[in-house]
């Protein structure tokens, strides 16, 4: 009997009801080794009160875990597809119709909201490899959702990067597009205003933080007591505001003073950088929440939604910007808070993801019985393949020294390869032990077992498997 309530609960709870004042979702990205299974982070979710999500992707997983969640889901085209849905309708067309019109059809619909054409298509550092061919996209896309009937449900966005306006002087009334984006950013809003879709833009006053000498910790943290940051009038108290009236003076500045605007990411990273801790995180999060709730500030208008960077740590993600790429996750990758934090007024803890498959608990460190003289080499042959962001300067085991820090690269090469011996050779000097290696604020993990997570069942299926073994069970139901 308990199984059947259990499974009526799971069916019931699907009729989520949004409570979150003013939209704040989260970013889901899927950038790990080892993912945690798109039904526990569909759990998160909703245990979390997260009413909206946005995906990099169209991963039919993750998609068919959202079905039925109520969830606002903005579905993302990664930049190498962006060229050829430039070149052809048809190649659009079918895009949108495995990746979108499908999941309309049927009881189960997931709720998309959004089709993100490429993930900051206009950074810096991509030069001019898909600037050309955002907006062609982005209308073919467009064309299509209207061919497919869903034009006025389903809007065409471009998340744009933090380094896509900017202000010399610092003052935010003085905000432009950098130069060799005017003219995109005049066609792109273009696009946008006709057919009334927001502007996506990422706001990180962690980056300000760390690459402007000029913008203070305490100033990037909501504290009353920062220093404010004058310009004519105007006073700004915090990075936060100093970024978007920027961007505001950036959008009047060619003619579109009135486009809705989302925040697309927003968030302060754990690891991998100076500053960039669990206890400085959540005084960020917390500041940035009740900044969002009071709608005062200086604004010159507030997003209409805002997206949390990220939900959770991801494992293979670029760091070419830095190693805080990897500890964005308001949880750890396997869906544990890091601190105290909340999206949903009635509590002020996260709940953690439920009944995580772990490997067993084992770990790899270097044998301390070995000659070590030439260990760091292989150290360092481990690192080229696994994430040793926390053993580096600004990580949260950088202190740890050395062999530890070999230990460190040698266990996370180990748990990559879901503990195959293999892995924890380096030619005679690596050791599998079952004591745990972790000290204080350096964590060595254990990976998630992966191997029969990405069930070939959907869950909704499984619950009715269940429901139906029970019925067979009880042969007096
Ligand atoms: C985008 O596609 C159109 C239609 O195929 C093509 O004419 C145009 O040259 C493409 N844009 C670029 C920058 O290649
Ligand atoms: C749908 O999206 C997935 C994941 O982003 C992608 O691999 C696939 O090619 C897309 N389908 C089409 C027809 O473009
Ligand atoms: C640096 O910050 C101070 C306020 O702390 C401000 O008065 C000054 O104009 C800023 N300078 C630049 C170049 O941003
Ligand atoms: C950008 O475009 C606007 C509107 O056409 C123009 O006034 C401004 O001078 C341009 N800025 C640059 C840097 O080209
Ligand atoms: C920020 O980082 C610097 C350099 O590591 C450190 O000296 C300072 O104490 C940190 N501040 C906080 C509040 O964590
Ligand atoms: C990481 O990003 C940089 C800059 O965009 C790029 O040059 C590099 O190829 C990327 N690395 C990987 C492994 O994708
Ligand atoms: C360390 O490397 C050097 C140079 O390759 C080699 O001569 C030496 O035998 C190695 N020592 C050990 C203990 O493997
Ligand atoms: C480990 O620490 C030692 C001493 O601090 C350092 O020389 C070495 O480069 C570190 N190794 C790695 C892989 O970070």
């Amino acid at each position: 009997m308990g199984l059947f309530l259990l499974i009526l609960a799971v069916t019931a709870e699907l009729s989520l009801t949004v409570t979150t004042a003013g939209a704040v979702g989260v970013n889901w990205g899927t950038e790990a080794s080892h993912p945690l299974p798109p039904s526990k982070v569909v759990e998160l979710l909703k245990s979390n009160g997260i009413a909206k999500v946005k995906l990099f992707d169209a991963d039919p997983k993750v998609l068919r875990a959202l079905s039925g969640s109520n969830i606002g889901v903005t579905v993302g085209i990664p930049n190498y597809m962006i060229k050829s849905l430039n070149a052809s309708r048809k190649v659009a067309e079918s895009w949108v119709h495995d990746n979108v019109t499908r999941y309309f059809n049927g009881g189960n619909r997931v709720r998309i909201e959004y089709v993100a054409v490429g993930d900051e298509p206009f950074h810096q550092s991509y030069g001019n490899q898909y600037r050309p061919f955002v907006i062609g996209a982005a209308m073919n896309i467009q064309n299509a959702l209207a061919k497919a009937s869903l034009g006025s449900e389903v809007k065409v966005v471009v998340p744009s990067s933090f380094d896509s306006f900017l202000s010399e002087s610092g003052r935010p009334s003085l905000g432009h597009f950098r130069a060799d984006l005017n003219k995109t950013m005049i066609e792109l809003l273009s696009f946008l205003t006709k057919h009334h879709s927001p502007f996506f833009v990422t706001i990180s006053p962690f980056l300000s933080f760390h690459q402007n000498k000029n913008i203070s910790l305490d100033f990037s943290l909501f504290k009353e007591t920062a220093q404010a940051h004058k310009d004519r009038r105007k006073s700004y108290r915090n990075s936060y505001d100093l970024s978007y009236d920027t961007l505001a003076s950036a959008l009047a500045s060619i003619g579109f003073s009135d486009v809705d605007i989302v925040v697309s990411k927003i968030g302060w990273p754990t690891d991998g950088a100076a500053n960039a801790t669990s206890p400085t995180a959540e005084v960020f999060l917390k500041g940035l929440m009740a900044h969002l709730e009071k709608k005062t500030g200086s604004l010159m208008r507030p997003p209409i939604e805002t997206y949390i960077e990220s939900l959770l740590d991801e494992d293979h993600r670029n760091i070419s910007s830095g190693n805080f790429e990897r500890h964005w996750g308001v949880l750890t990758f396997d869906g544990q808070a890091k601190y105290g934090f909340s999206f949903n007024h009635n509590s002020k803890k996260l709940v953690n993801a439920q009944n995580v498959q772990y490997l067993p608990p084992k770990w790899c460190v270097v044998n301390n019985n070995k000659d070590l003289s030439n260990v760091s080499a292989r150290a360092l042959e481990a690192c080229a393949v696994a994430d040793c962001t926390s053993i580096l300067p600004g990580g949260t085991c950088s202190g740890i020294g050395w062999p530890g820090n070999v230990s460190y690269a040698f266990n996370s090469l180990y748990q990559q390869n879901d503990h195959s011996a293999e892995s924890c050779d380096f030619g005679g000097l690596g050791l599998i032990t079952t004591v745990d290696p972790s000290e204080d604020n350096c964590r060595f993990s254990v990976q998630l077992d992966t191997s029969h997570s990405s069930s070939q069942i959907p869950d909704f299926f499984q619950s009715w498997l269940l429901l139906l073994l029970f019925l067979l069970s009880v042969p007096s139901f």
